[in-house]
Order: structure tokens, then sequence, then C-alpha cells
């Protein structure tokens, strides 16, 4: 953990609010295209985790453009913040799997939302390489189009806003376009991210052309179960069970267990354990339908029992 003083605060919409933290130089070259930083905050608040903006390779200021909602008490800390308030950050980390561009192919790029923070890197850093990525940004509105402007800049007529008020785009006829050679990134919203692998994995795309980040928070809903079941952890002899609303990560860790993680968001595929017994209800991001069916894997995080039992490997 380490502290970092404020050097700026800029709105940038009524609900999106950029940080800029003093850093040293040596730090910034540490920095990724889709790196994050964990950011500790105050009481029982707890962590939240933010994407680092980039608009050169390699990046030239800690940056973060953060959605507020101010029914959140993060929210309240973050709107609390001034200029020269040290903030405390871990990091960096990245979940953002980079794809190496081969010659062929084009990159694809889609930003739904605040998702745009990491893309802004992963845009720059193609430019860098001498790609010409064709950028598609959806937004509800152009009010919260954040950084389009620099984005425009970067890619030029390549780029493209979508949102109600404007240009209008069909996803499906986008995805239609992709060709087995290209790439595609992407940032966004549970939905967006669903609606472009179930599109990708229906048309055969392959799964290893597309590097994806999903932009929540941990332990959404979507991570909880309605009803319990029982858990059998074989090598360690443990049995427990997970209530309705807790995922099952958190109950492995309940009961004592240490079972690895990191991304706690079905992206990063640490938390794999082996399944002896028991039907997966399988919520992650990692598998396609059919490496689900077959993969004898769940990814406690996101994912859990289909019926009242569970016999894991751990
Ligand atoms: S911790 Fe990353 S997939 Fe579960």
């Amino acid at each position: 953990m380490k502290q970092y003083p404020i050097s700026n605060i800029r709105t940038l919409s009524d609900t999106i609010r950029e940080f800029t933290l003093a850093t040293p130089a040596w730090e910034l070259a540490a920095l990724t295209p889709g790196s994050h930083f964990r950011w500790l905050m105050p009481g029982e608040i707890g962590a939240r985790r933010y994407s680092c903006v980039m608009f050169t390779a390699p990046a030239t200021a800690l940056t973060f453009a953060i959605k507020l909602n101010m029914a959140a008490a993060s929210s309240q800390y973050l709107q609390s913040l001034k200029q020269g308030d040290k903030v405390s950050l871990e990091g960096p980390f990245n979940h953002f799997p980079q794809l190496i561009a081969p010659a062929e192919g084009r990159d694809v790029v889609i930003a739904g939302g605040i998702g745009v923070t990491p893309i802004t890197g992963i845009v720059a850093r193609l430019i860098v390489m001498g790609k010409h990525p064709e950028c598609h940004y959806f937004t509800e509105s152009r009010a919260q189009a954040v950084y389009a402007t620099e984005l425009t800049n970067l890619a030029g007529s390549s780029f493209h806003l979508h949102s109600s008020e404007g240009q209008k785009c069909d996803l499906a006829e986008l995805l239609g376009t992709l060709q087995p050679d290209d790439r595609l990134h992407v940032c966004g919203s549970e939905r967006l991210l669903s609606a472009v692998l179930d599109y990708c994995d229906d048309y055969q795309f392959p799964r290893q052309h597309i590097a994806f980040e999903l932009f929540t928070t941990p332990f959404t809903k979507a991570d909880t179960t309605e009803e319990g079941y029982e858990v059998e952890a074989a090598e360690s002899g443990i049995r427990l069970q997970v209530a309705a609303g807790q995922s099952l990560l958190d109950a492995l860790e309940s009961a004592g267990l240490e079972p690895l993680y990191d991304c706690r968001r079905g992206e990063c595929g640490v938390c794999a354990l082996k399944v002896i017994e028991g039907d997966v209800e399988h919520r992650d991001f990692i598998m396609t339908p059919q490496e689900a069916a077959t993969s004898g894997i769940i990814y406690p995080c996101v994912s859990h029992a289909k019926g009242c039992f569970l016999k894991l490997e751990l």
C-alpha cells in the first residue's frame, strides 16, 4: 500500500470525476494498458478497483476517471476529496489480456460507458504499434461520453461514438464484420460483455482473439445464489454450507479454506477448482458453453452448484 497526493481533480460529467495523482516517473513506467489499482477507502467502505486512464504509451500521469453513485459510501468519500489530499492505493495490477497483434487482421475496440478507462490505454498502445484500431464507444448520452475528444484525436475517423442521441449501432451488425484474423478488445458492463461473447460463440469467433474486462464491482447479485447448498472440500475434509446471497468463494474462505483468487469476477481463472461431484451453474467469462460442459472445473468467485450438493478437490 502506498499513499499518493491528489494533484488535480476534474469534473468530466455530472457523475464522472477524474483524479490525477502525483507519481514519480519510474512508477509510471510500470503501468501497462488496462492497469488498475485498488483504492483503499477509510472505515468500513473497503477497497474499490479503478482502471488507469492512459492516452500515451507509456503513461505520463497516474489518472483515474471514476463514476460516482452518491448513494454509495465510496462515492461520498471520493466526492469529499480535494487537491492535496492523500489516497491509499495498492497496485498496479493488470487483468486485461494483452493481445499481441500479428501483422494480419484488424483490431476492433469496444467500450461501454465508464469501461472506456482501460480502453484508452489499449487504443494508445495499438496506435504506438502502428495499428489502426476501429473504436466503438457506447454511452447513454453524449454528456456521459467522457474522453470522446481524446479518442477521436487518437483514432481519427476510425472512432465511432454510439449514444441514444446520435449515431445508433447494431452490435450484431458490428460483430458480423469480424474475420477470423481480427482481434476484439472489450470493456463494459456485464450486459455488453455477455452480448459480445454470446455472439462470438455463436459465430465461432475464437475466444483467444478476444481480450476483455468486465466493468463492475465484485460480488454483484450475479455472483450470489438464491438458494443455499452444501459443499464438501474433499482433501481438507471440511463440509460447509453456502448461504443464499453468498458467493461460493466467500463461503470457502469463511470455512477457513484458502482458495487462490485474484479478480473475483470470473475473468482471470486463478480460482479454478476441480469438481468431483455435482452439477455447476457456470457464470464465468472464461469458458465457452461447450468448454464449460466438459471442463470439470468451477470458478467459485462467480459460479455455483446447480443442485443442493457439490464436492470439490480442495
Ligand atoms: S478469481 Fe478470477 S476467475 Fe475467480
